[in-house]
């Protein structure tokens, strides 16, 4: 069981992807949580490139591959072998931040960058992404010092939202979509309960 947790900047994801893991941890589930871009060292240190502020107007083409790539890496190391362990796997962000970021609010494409990924990975996709919709007016104001793509204009971050709720309204079943305002308390509950229900638990 794959489970992936997207949303923009300062949606709550962390809170809520590490409470999801302490409540399968207590159901006793064996769990990996983890991370994108990230994950393992090659792909830790393309994430340190990605976010240094410093390369500021790194061409798009290349920030897609470097997304890409740590993914590849992320999941040929950690993803797979805990996936193969039968761990459930729980991530903060994975492909739908690729399509969101890259495809639609940097205008690559939603379907060439959603292939670029599957390419990456495998064909992976995962079982049930819970997407924390927040208004990036707050979800910015949520952060501190921003790194090189936080720094973008709000308005590019409504696009990402935008796109985030394109991809999740396409495919119902895969989404949870959930208000990510709403208290990190509720929204645990919520999203303990649906991820119970597809393991079958209840
Ligand atoms: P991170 O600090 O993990 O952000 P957050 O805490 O908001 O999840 O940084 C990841 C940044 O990279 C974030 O701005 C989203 C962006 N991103 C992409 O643009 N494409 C991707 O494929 C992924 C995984 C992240």
């Amino acid at each position: 069981m794959f489970i992936v947790f997207e949303g923009g900047e300062g949606a709550g994801k962390s809170t809520q992807s590490a409470a999801l893991a302490d409540h399968l941890a207590q159901r006793g589930h064996a769990v990996t949580c983890t991370r994108e871009p990230g994950g393992t060292p090659a792909a830790e240190a393309i994430r340190a490139v990605l976010l240094d502020p410093a390369n500021a107007g790194l061409d798009d083409r290349a920030e897609a591959l470097l997304f890409a790539a740590a993914r590849g890496e992320h999941v040929a190391r950690v993803i797979r072998p805990a996936l193969d362990r039968g761990d459930v796997v729980v991530c903060d962000r994975f492909m739908d931040s690729s399509v969101a970021y890259q495809g639609i609010a940097r205008g690559l494409g939603r379907e060439r960058v959603a292939d670029l990924s599957l390419w990456a990975t495998g064909g992976l996709r995962p079982d049930l992404t819970v997407l924390l919709d927040v208004d990036p007016a707050l979800g910015l104001a949520r952060l501190e010092g921003p790194d090189r793509l936080e720094a973008e204009p709000l308005e590019w971050h409504q696009r990402v939202r935008a796109g985030f709720c394109e991809i999740a309204a396409d495919d119902p079943q895969r989404y949870l979509v959930l208000d990510g305002s709403r208290p990190a308390e509720d929204l645990a509950i919520e999203i303990a309960a649906r991820v119970d229900e597809l393991l079958g638990d209840r």
